[in-house]
């Protein structure tokens, strides 16, 4: 008793807790926007001014425990520093315990709110490359560019699935896949919080966000508990597995529940089940939307009790105080117990700590990294990681007649909204929200047209070229989407603007080749325009390298590599993912003969497509039964002059099982370099649990068989037999 009591008190936080009072705790449990504090609201042409008497009420008399958000527009990192100090300042010196604020962000694809910042591609496109070095060693260097602005939180990464290309935060998942988003998301987090940098990540958004019908954001998603927990729930069990720091929630509801006020997924599933300690942040004003909008909750208090019951540790309120107030009135008539509102708060101080905010002397903060003995990049370490992950990202699709790369000093009629464009090829939350204005872009950054200026021969636009000439010079036609995200991105269909369409139709027409190429966060539809083009480049939005990225793809220096992440649609509203089922495969005429076509699964392209210049062949596949699961070793050869990356997918089919089984599943990928002319045998450890499936019960568990193991052009059968996980009393098996 005596020793416990003794450890309890040594601990600072604890220490701190004893002193602090009720509403200081709940102040803690606030997070609001920078605009709640600053003197206009929302203002693109004027700089932040912060508001001094908003500040100290946010911070002295509600005792607000972290702020978020850019305000409007990016800033450069001595703003930011400046700002974030002056917040420090009134937080540490001027409140009665002198704790710190938690600043957090949304650096969703690089350091994308910092004048100076490196924006890097968006998460489709690293999920393009397949390269798990590069998505951690971007992830450090944008916790060192938060660090170098004075922030310590990031929101990210997005470990939702982009299984429906309409979503309009398609862009910023690593993809369809459940394998690939735990591998992706896994590299991030290390790459954010084991590199000295003290930043905590945030995987979002927990849990099943992003798969409504209807594609739009933020509306009802449905899907059976199997499903979540075979598909969505394994990028989050990684994260946590890796020490994620915080999880952010789900805005929408799932399965009828909003996710903010729901205690299975939150408590049951999260903290109990997963074991996550850290914190669980809402995402905007969703605890008051259990009210306004999903209306679960029939006012703003109820909202509240619901939400904090659910395992809510703070709040994103983002502009006002009515949390605080309602949740002190909810412990003051004892619907929530103060020791519930310890528990949040110790896990929100003890993030605080870990972070290095706390426990600290008044004049410590802020802390810079140049204090410790960290590596930080250079600036051409930056640059050359950048231009890396964008030239790896880039998928070439189509290349008739080996039209690629272009013989050495052609010339090329360049054109195209996306060839001037920044927005297009950069995205979403890039210097502002959407990432649509093109005047808060930074000057020194490259259209496609100003890198091209200086590589290739341009002759002109395609209005210009008389159509009896019979010059056989390419164009590079670049078109895309201007970038939206969350509620504005929702749209109706994918396809290409009208405007667009009928400008490679003209070019098209001009009967030279035409290699169009296309910058969007999602594949948009190209229908009739795919065969007609002679080079089809998904680009994705690549960021700042894209102009010299897309220069040594087209002009040989790099061999492309990139692998569609996602399935790529042919038809308006048919959309499947790779691992559909086997009656998505069954075609139209089913009925009508002996035997049907297997044609109703039928993309314009499928995971995994990308074509290189180099021609890699898969010469073996070898697949032996161990004790533990599966040994395979494939042999793959480079049979080109120049050195190749390959990204070598491996799926396995299960050929027969109780839950009718997917055509074939992703569970291993390696990205290698291969010199020219070698030959390398890849191994693949799959153990019994890659074998598995969730059961109706939710359980995974193993059912003998026959499995098909195909890595390329090969594949083999094997039958693994032994049970595992299997209760001999279930009737069904
Ligand atoms: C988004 C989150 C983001 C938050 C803070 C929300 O609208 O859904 O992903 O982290 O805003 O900016």
């Amino acid at each position: 008793m005596y020793l416990e009591s003794k450890i309890i008190s040594e601990d600072p936080i604890e220490e701190l807790m004893s002193k602090m009072t009720l509403a200081e705790k709940i102040g803690q449990m606030t997070q609001i926007t920078l605009e709640t504090v600053s003197k206009r609201k929302h203002s693109t042409s004027e700089k932040l001014e912060l508001d001094d008497e908003a500040l100290r009420t946010a911070l002295l008399e509600f005792h607000v425990g972290s702020i978020i958000n850019v305000y409007s527009n990016a800033m450069s990192f001595e703003d930011w520093n400046f700002f974030i100090s002056k917040i420090q300042d009134v937080a540490c010196k001027e409140s009665r315990l002198g704790i710190p604020v938690i600043y957090g962000i949304d650096a969703v694809h690089g350091a994308n709110y910092m004048l100076g910042g490196t924006v890097f591609p968006q998460n489709l496109n690293l999920a393009a490359t397949w390269n798990r070095e590069l998505v951690r060693d971007i992830a450090r260097v944008t916790a060192c560019e938060l660090i170098e602005s004075g922030i310590h939180w990031n929101f990210a990464p997005v470990l939702d699935l982009g299984r429906h290309p309409m979503w309009s935060r398609f862009s910023e998942t690593f993809g369809e896949d459940s394998y690939l988003t735990t591998e992706l998301g896994r590299e991030n987090i290390l790459g954010q919080q084991n590199s000295g940098y003290s930043v905590a990540a945030c995987a979002k958004h927990f849990l099943g966000y992003g798969q409504a019908h209807t594609g739009r954001d933020r509306t009802p998603v449905l899907l059976p508990d199997r499903v979540v927990r075979e598909l969505y729930l394994p990028p989050f069990s990684e994260a946590v597995k890796s020490g994620v720091a915080t999880v952010m929630v789900n805005s929408g509801e799932l399965n009828g529940r909003p996710v903010h006020a729901d205690y299975r997924l939150l408590t049951n599933l999260l903290r109990d089940e997963l074991g996550f300690e850290g914190v669980i942040v809402s995402d905007w004003e969703d605890v008051e939307k259990l009210h306004t909008i999903h209306r679960v909750a029939d006012s703003s208090k109820d909202a509240t009790l619901q939400a904090v019951r659910a395992g809510l540790d703070m709040s994103m309120t983002p502009f006002t105080f009515e949390f605080s107030k309602l949740l002190k009135e909810l412990v003051e008539e004892g619907l929530i117990s103060e020791r519930r509102i310890d528990e949040s708060v110790r896990r929100i101080l003890n993030l605080k700590r870990k972070l290095g905010l706390l426990p600290r002397n008044k004049d410590e903060f802020p802390e810079t990294i140049q204090e410790k003995s960290i590596h930080i990049p250079s600036q051409e370490e930056r640059v050359a990681l950048n231009l890396e992950s964008a030239r790896q990202s880039m998928v070439l699709l189509k290349n008739q007649d080996d039209l690629l790369p272009l013989k050495p000093g052609s010339k090329i009629v360049l054109d195209g909204p996306a060839s001037t464009s920044l927005p297009m090829i950069h995205g979403s939350w890039t210097y502002t929200w959407q990432g649509a204005d093109a005047s808060a872009y930074p000057d020194d950054i490259s259209t496609i047209a100003t890198a091209f200026a200086s590589r290739f021969r341009l002759q002109g636009k395609v209005s210009d070229i008389d159509p009896l000439d019979h010059d056989v010079d390419p164009i590079v036609l670049c078109i895309g989407e201007i970038p939206s995200v969350e509620k504005p991105g929702d749209v109706n269909d994918l396809d290409i603007d009208k405007a667009q369409h009928a400008f490679v139709h003209d070019a098209i027409l001009t009967g030279r080749p035409v290699i169009l190429v296309l910058f969007a966060g999602r594949p948009r539809l190209l229908k009739d325009l795919s065969d007609k083009v002679a080079a089809i480049i998904w680009a994705g939005q690549p960021g700042p390298c894209s102009g010299r990225a897309l220069a040594d793809l087209l002009d040989g220096s790099f061999s492309p590599s990139g692998r569609l992440p996602f399935t790529y649609p042919k038809h308006s509203a048919v959309f499947h993912t790779y691992d559909h089922k086997w009656a998505d495969k069954v075609g139209a005429d089913y009925g009508l003969g002996q035997s049907f076509s297997m044609d109703g699964f039928d993309p314009a392209w499928e995971f995994g497509s990308g074509l290189s210049y180099t021609r890699v062949s898969y010469e073996a596949l070898d697949v032996q039964n161990t004790v533990s699961g599966l040994d395979v070793f494939i042999t793959i050869r480079n049979h080109g002059s120049h050195i190749q990356r390959e990204n070598l997918l491996l799926f396995v089919s299960d050929e027969y099982a109780s839950i009718t089984p997917a055509v074939k599943k992703l569970r291993r990928f390696e990205s290698i370099v291969l010199d020219a002319g070698t030959e390398r045998i890849v191994q693949f450890a799959l153990p019994r649990a890659d074998l598995m499936f969730v059961d109706e019960f939710g359980k995974w568990v193993f059912e003998p068989g026959s499995f098909k193991i195909s890595v390329g052009d090969l594949s083999k059968i094997i039958f693994v037999g032994t049970q595992i996980g299997l209760d001999p009393d279930q009737p069904s098996r």
